[in-house]
């Protein structure tokens, strides 16, 4: 029996040290020490020795099967130590790997906003904001434009309340800046404004606007075409030509739309300017004197124009982009072309 004890020591320790995985372990540890396994058998001649013999081999029995238990978890600890640092080798990252970053672009928006922004700081402008969320008084009353005007139409302004709403220009920001601010003054307003419009290739809900105004004393339309003339020339080149046409805004009297000459054909005439070789790029005028009133400026001491355009549609014009949802579906492909 002693002779079975050692034997078995000496098997179970071989097979031991060529282990090299978890689960066979487990299996060599249940067919040697489990209740079933070989000790017990070995165990069971117990019963066969002498009254002598039988503490000394119990003593013998439970001293290997102290030391396999032993040795059992310590090969327990080395096959999980190696799996660990397995699965490390198979993790690891070398950072000092030189890699090439992926720089991001600006948004085609944001660099034609910071292109409008600087041409028009670099004419003494001063940048303001106003409130997306809007009272009914700054975006149509104070504006010279009356309850019944159809610019009102529940069709194409989204009414919070009664009196609130979401801004659809960004000429309440004229009236603001009047309130809190004596003239001489000059402002681009640029931001956010909304229609409720259905989206397609040209109309989206929410698009970007540049409210301009400038008010003092003595100013002309003149002095409207030259800074909108300069402005087109640094934002579309120097050889674009811009002309006025006459148009109504409740806000100015007398008001125009300004085209410039078409970024495809340059005036020859094509399908992107409806064969006129003109594209429309925005709204302008001199200051309505009621809307002068509204603020409480005296229209016989101070006048001034204004001019509101998309930046969305100066965009398009100088990058050629053809659809309005390109910008708000920021697709990484169209976006990393700027
Ligand atoms: N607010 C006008 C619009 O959304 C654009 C505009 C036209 C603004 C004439 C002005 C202006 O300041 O003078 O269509």
């Amino acid at each position: 029996m002693r002779d079975d004890l050692m034997r078995l020591k000496e098997n179970t320790l071989q097979a031991l040290s060529d282990l090299k995985d978890m689960d066979e372990l487990n299996k060599l540890r249940v067919k040697i020490l489990g209740k079933k396994g070989e000790l017990t058998q070995i165990l069971r001649g117990m019963a066969r020795l002498s009254p002598e013999e039988r503490p000394v081999i119990g003593k013998m029995a439970n001293e290997i099967k102290d030391e396999l238990e032993s040795k059992f978890s310590e090969k327990m600890q080395l096959i999980k130590k190696a799996v660990q640092e397995q699965k490390m080798q198979q993790e690891f990252i070398d950072v000092t790997i030189p890699t090439k970053p992926s720089i991001g672009s600006k948004h085609p928006l944001t660099l034609v906003l910071d292109e409008i922004r600087d041409i028009f700081i670099g004419l003494g402008y001063e940048v303001v904001e106003g409130p997306e969320i809007e009272l009914d008084y700054y975006n149509f009353e104070a504006l010279n434009t009356p309850a019944d005007h159809p610019a009102r139409d529940l069709q194409d302004t989204f009414y919070i309340t009664e009196n609130i709403l979401l801004r659809t220009q960004t000429s309440p920001v004229q009236v603001r800046t009047m309130e809190n601010k004596k003239p001489p003054l000059k402002i681009i307003a640029p931001g956010r404004v909304f229609r409720s419009d259905t989206v397609d290739a040209t109309h989206s809900p929410m698009f970007h606007q540049v409210e301009g105004l400038a008010v003092g004393e003595g100013f002309t339309m003149g002095d409207l075409k030259g800074t909108l003339v300069k402005f087109v020339q640094e934002m579309f080149g120097h050889d674009r030509k811009a002309r006025f046409r006459p148009h109504f805004f409740p806000f100015t009297e007398p008001s125009a739309e300004m085209d410039i000459s078409c970024i495809v054909c340059s005036g020859k005439g094509c399908r992107i300017c409806s064969y006129t070789g003109w594209l429309e790029i925005l709204g302008c005028g001199m200051v309505h004197p009621n809307v002068f009133r509204y603020v409480g400026l005296d229209p016989e001491k101070v006048n001034g124009f204004a001019f509101g355009m998309g930046v969305e549609r100066i965009a398009m014009l100088k990058y050629g982009i053809n659809d309005l949802r390109l910008f708000f579906e920021n697709d990484v492909r169209f976006l990393k072309q700027f």
